[in-house]
C-alpha cells in the first residue's frame, strides 16, 4: 500500500476555482478536474496551470487531470532553489499530498525537462511520460549565451521584455497567422509571470542536466509530441528521443508551433487520449 511521505503532511484549500497545497514551506497552486487514471500536466517556462486550460476541458472526462504551477510561477511561491531536481521534488511532493501512488506525467518543453528529471529520481511515481515539445539534451554554448542575454533582459526590463522576446517564436506561423487570440492569451500569462520565478527558470535550464542517458532508462509508455512549426526547439530533437526511448511513439502535429496542446488542443487531446486508452489496455 502507498505510504506518503512526510511532505505529504501539508494542507490543502481552495482558492477561488484552484487548488493550494502547502508542501513544507511553499504553496504549490494546482487545478485539479476529472477522475481516473491520474494525469499530472507540468508547464515549460514562463508559463503556468493555466497552459492546460484546454487539456483539463478536453480530458477531464475521462482522466483526472491534475495542472500545477511550477514554484516561482502563476500562483506557487517564489522561493529558491530553482532547479529541475527541485521542481521534480515539489511535484512529488504534490503526488505524496494528493495520495497518488503514480500518475501520467505530460511535461512540455521546460516541462519536459522536469518529467525527465523526475522519472530518473522516483521513477515509482510515473504511470507513463508525455514528453511534448521538449529535448533531452542540456543547452549548448550558443543555447546558453541566449539564455544569458534573456536572464539580462528579465533584469532590466522584467517579465514583459522577457514575453515580447520569447513571443514571436513560441507559436507557429498558422497561429500567429490565423489564432491572434491564442497570440494575445499567451503575451498575457507570459507578462504575468513574476520575474523571480522567471529568472530562476532560466538558472536552472542554464544548470540543468543533460538528460540523453536517461532516455535508455525509460521503462514506461512514453508519447512523444511535436509540432512540426517548432522554431524554439527543433523536431529532430522529438525523433531522437523516439529513437532512444524503448517502445515510444512519436506523434508530430502539423501546424502546430512551440505550443503544440494550445495551438492545435484537439488533436493534442486526442493524442493523449488514445495514449490513455493503450495504457489502461495494459
Ligand atoms: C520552454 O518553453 O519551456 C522553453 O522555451 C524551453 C527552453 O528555453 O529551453
Amino acid at each position: 500500500m502507498f505510504a506518503p511521505g512526510t511532505s505529504g503532511l501539508g494542507s490543502v484549500r481552495r482558492r477561488g476555482s484552484m487548488m493550494i497545497a502547502l508542501l513544507g514551506d511553499i504553496e504549490i497552486g494546482y487545478d485539479d478536474a476529472g477522475a481516473g487514471e491520474a494525469v499530472l500536466f507540468v508547464h515549460g517556462f514562463p508559463h503556468d496551470r493555466t497552459l492546460w486550460s484546454p487539456q483539463l476541458q478536453g480530458l477531464a472526462t475521462r482522466a483526472r487531470c491534475i495542472a500545477c504551477d511550477l514554484r516561482g510561477f502563476g500562483e506557487s511561491t517564489c522561493a529558491p532553489p530553482y532547479s529541475m531536481s527541485r521542481y521534480a521534488d515539489d511535484l512529488v511532493a504534490l503526488l505524496d499530498r494528493l495520495r497518488l501512488e503514480r500518475a501520467v506525467i505530460v511535461g512540455l518543453s521546460m516541462g519536459g525537462y522536469v518529467a525527465l528529471a523526475l522519472w530518473r529520481q522516483a521513477p515509482q511515481r510515473v504511470r507513463g511520460l508525455v514528453l511534448a515539445n521538449t529535448r533531452a539534451g542540456a543547452d549548448s554554448d550558443a543555447a546558453r549565451e541566449k539564455r544569458r542575454q534573456m536572464l539580462a533582459i528579465a533584469r532590466n526590463e522584467g517579465s514583459s521584455g522577457v514575453a515580447v522576446a520569447m513571443l514571436p517564436g513560441m507559436l507557429g506561423k498558422t497561429t500567429r497567422d490565423k489564432n491572434p487570440e491564442v497570440m494575445d492569451a499567451v503575451h498575457r500569462m507570459l507578462t504575468a509571470a513574476p520575474v523571480e520565478g522567471v529568472i530562476g527558470g532560466l538558472e536552472a535550464m542554464l544548470e540543468r542536466p543533460d538528460s540523453t542517458a536517461t532516455l535508455s532508462t525509460v521503462t514506461v509508455p512514453t508519447l512523444i509530441v511535436h509540432g512540426d512549426e517548432d522554431a524554439l526547439i527543433p523536431v529532430e530533437e522529438a525523433r531522437a528521443m523516439h529513437a532512444a526511448i524503448r517502445g515510444s511513439t512519436l506523434e508530430v502535429i502539423a501546424g502546430a508551433g512551440h505550443l503544440s496542446n494550445l495551438e492545435r488542443p484537439a488533436a493534442f487531446n486526442h493524442l493523449v487520449s488514445e495514449f490513455l486508452g493503450r495504457l489502461t489496455l495494459e
